[in-house]
């Protein structure tokens, strides 16, 4: 069984989503916060909203649906979780198989010597960072737009999707590509969709099932 999840899945442990009401994207810019281009323009400003939302993300504890999700496992299917978001709260929920598929906040990569550094603080201590074996800034471990995503993590992801009897698809808008294509592939592949979401929303019309409902209270009452 394969979890595709956004950041509705995120949204009962405090995180803000990206799209609707409350959404990060009503009040920034992503062309400004959330490029390649944004980022060499103004790596600072970048790095103020990222440090942000690290601090945020450091308060948040997993919910009830997370928890839910680990608890899967324990029943006796295969789960992996294919996943939009970067807060890391997943694994902190107790999911054993995540793939990451738009990066870490908890990561960061050296724009020099392309070295991975992990940072599991709060808020860094300087802003921009810099690498501490080369000496260059490092950028958010996460993917942008108009970057591709990991490789490994995208092929690993559409080999799951592939190959599931359900494709359970939680708390995401499903507008940012090519993550959302993974549901179609999915649906290709004779997977049965099922949708949680708090709102109605259409998916192409792949959903076999559509429950309407926050995660975290829609999640443990389908692992029971
Ligand atoms: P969105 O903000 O686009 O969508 C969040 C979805 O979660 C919406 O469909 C909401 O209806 C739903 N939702 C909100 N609260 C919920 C709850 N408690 N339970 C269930 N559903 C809930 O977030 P994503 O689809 O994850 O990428 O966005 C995809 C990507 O766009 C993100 O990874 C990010 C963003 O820009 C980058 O920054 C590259």
């Amino acid at each position: 069984m394969i979890a595709l999840t956004g950041a509705g899945m995120s949204a009962e442990s405090g995180v803000p989503t990206f799209r609707g009401l409350d959404g990060l994207w009503r009040n920034y810019n992503p062309q400004e916060l959330a490029t390649p281009e944004a980022f060499a323009a103004n790596p600072t400003l970048v790095w103020e909203w990222y440090d942000w939302r690290r601090g945020l993300i450091a308060q948040a504890q997993p919910n009830a649906g997370h928890f839910a999700l680990a608890q899967l496992e324990e029943k006796g299917p295969f789960v992996t979780v294919v996943t939009q978001n970067v807060d890391g709260l997943h694994q902190r929920g107790g999911s054993s198989h995540v793939i990451e598929l738009h990066g870490s906040i908890w990561k960061l990569r050296c724009m020099g010597c392309q070295r991975l550094h992990s940072d599991l603080r709060a808020h860094l201590r300087t802003l921009p960072p810099l690498c501490e074996e080369c000496g260059q800034m490092l950028r958010p471990g996460v993917v942008w737009f108009g970057e591709n995503l990991p490789p490994m993590a995208w092929e690993a992801s559409v080999e799951a999707v592939s190959s599931t009897d359900v494709l359970l698809v939680i708390g995401t808008s499903g507008q940012v590509y090519p993550a959302a294509q993974l549901v179609p592939i999915a649906k290709e592949a004779g997977a049965k969709v099922i949708l949680v979401n708090l709102e109605e929303i259409e998916l192409g019309g792949a959903a076999d099932i559509v429950i309407q409902g926050a995660s975290g209270e829609i999640l443990p009452k389908l692992v029971q």
